[in-house]
């Protein structure tokens, strides 16, 4: 059986691939997940939310976890060191109509790891145990998690999570391929993931520091993993899910056109114009335009114009002239150096 007809699955879901975009804060809101959606990541999911902001009422936590019928399969994250609270987080969830529910077990952040939360779950495997078995039974919608290879080079225990998640009834593991004590630094441990993959009960989705489409389908082919988890390389080349999917189907991608860059930044420029105040869709269109002219000719010059230019419709004028220039002139490459080294996975 080809690649194109093959159906792939990740846990219970029918995808179309096994390439999928990692949840980011500030940068997974619903309207990058819709965009990636039409970008045809596999899957979404939002960034990570407060099981305990939930719990008191605050709105941004409520907020972040709108989404829109356009993104499904979409997965809502939360993070928390409260059984109980992490339960009923689950269980608002499921009520807002989620496709499936993920628990951070990575975020490296002081804050969260000094209260129990994120990747410090690891540490305490009874204790999570109990969480996790908890969590699936207080709802009916699938449970994942996203983990790191473990707390620091001595303990990289996520075999030991993987089987525990198993037991519990956890239907995927995502794993970002660095302890919690790297942070971003260095590189993620591929082979790590594939030898957790080759004993893990559970489908895996190995992350990290994947920046091509090339590298996505190595990735796959060679650690055997059930997905592949892009983040950062998304936000150099948001074409990287079709192309991804394209070579694992043996195809060859086509030459991106100037029209087809045009078309992604209009459809995101409207996106972002339906769901944020005109300030709010400000702040979100410099970001991505500055990390997509990354290794366009005039970059930083295009850069610094996007971060003073105050008016909107003049914002994206000067950005679909500048993309429209790199892509005819086919003077680009996506740049795969290390960036944005500091986040909530
Ligand atoms: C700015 C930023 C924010 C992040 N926020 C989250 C998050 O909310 N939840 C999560 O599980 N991981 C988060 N991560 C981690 C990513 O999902 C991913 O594990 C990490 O970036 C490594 O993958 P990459 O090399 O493909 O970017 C974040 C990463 C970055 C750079």
């Amino acid at each position: 059986m080809s690649c194109t007809e093959k159906k792939f699955k990740l846990g219970p879901f029918d995808v179309e691939h096994p390439f999928v975009l990692a949840p980011m804060a500030g940068i997974t809101n619903s309207p990058f997940r819709r965009l990636m959606r039409r970008m045809k990541s596999a899957v979404v999911i939002s960034e990570l939310v407060s099981a305990n902001g939930l719990e008191y009422g605050g709105q941004k936590s409520f907020d972040l976890l709108k989404f829109h019928e356009e993104e499904r399969t979409v997965g809502l994250q939360i993070f928390g060191e409260d059984t109980d609270r992490l339960v009923r987080a689950c269980q608002h969830v499921e009520r807002l109509g989620a496709d499936f529910v993920d628990l951070n077990m990575g975020c490296p952040v002081p804050k969260v790891v000094k209260n129990g939360g994120g990747s410090a779950m690891c540490k305490d495997i009874p204790a999570l145990a109990k969480t996790l078995k908890a969590m699936v039974e207080g709802v009916k919608i699938p449970v994942t998690i996203k983990i790191r290879t473990g707390w620091d080079e001595t303990s990289r225990n996520a075999l030991e999570v993987v089987r525990v998640a198993a037991d519990a009834g956890v239907k995927w593991v995502a794993i970002h391929g660095r302890t919690r004590a790297q942070g971003y630094s260095g590189l993620a441990d591929w082979e790590f993931i594939g030898n957790v993959k080759a004993k893990s009960p559970l489908p895996i989705i190995g992350n990290g520091d994947v920046n091509t489409p090339e590298v996505a389908v190595e990735r796959y082919k060679t650690y055997g993993v059930d997905g592949v988890m892009v983040g950062r390389g998304a936000l150099r080349n948001p074409f990287i899910f079709e192309q991804s999917m394209a070579l694992l189907r043996g195809e060859t991608f086509p030459v991106l056109t100037a029209e087809r860059y045009l078309q992604l930044l209009d459809d995101q420029r409207v996106l972002l114009n339906e769901t944020f105040d005109p300030k709010g869709a400000m702040i979100h269109a410099r970001k991505f335009l500055a990390w997509y002219s990354a290794g366009f000719p005039g970059s930083s010059e295009f850069r610094k114009k996007v971060f003073v230019i105050a008016d909107g419709a003049e914002l994206w004028r000067e950005a679909f002239s500048f993309f429209e220039a790199g892509t005819r002139q086919r003077d680009f490459k996506y740049m795969s150096e290390p960036f944005l080294m500091g986040g909530h996975g």
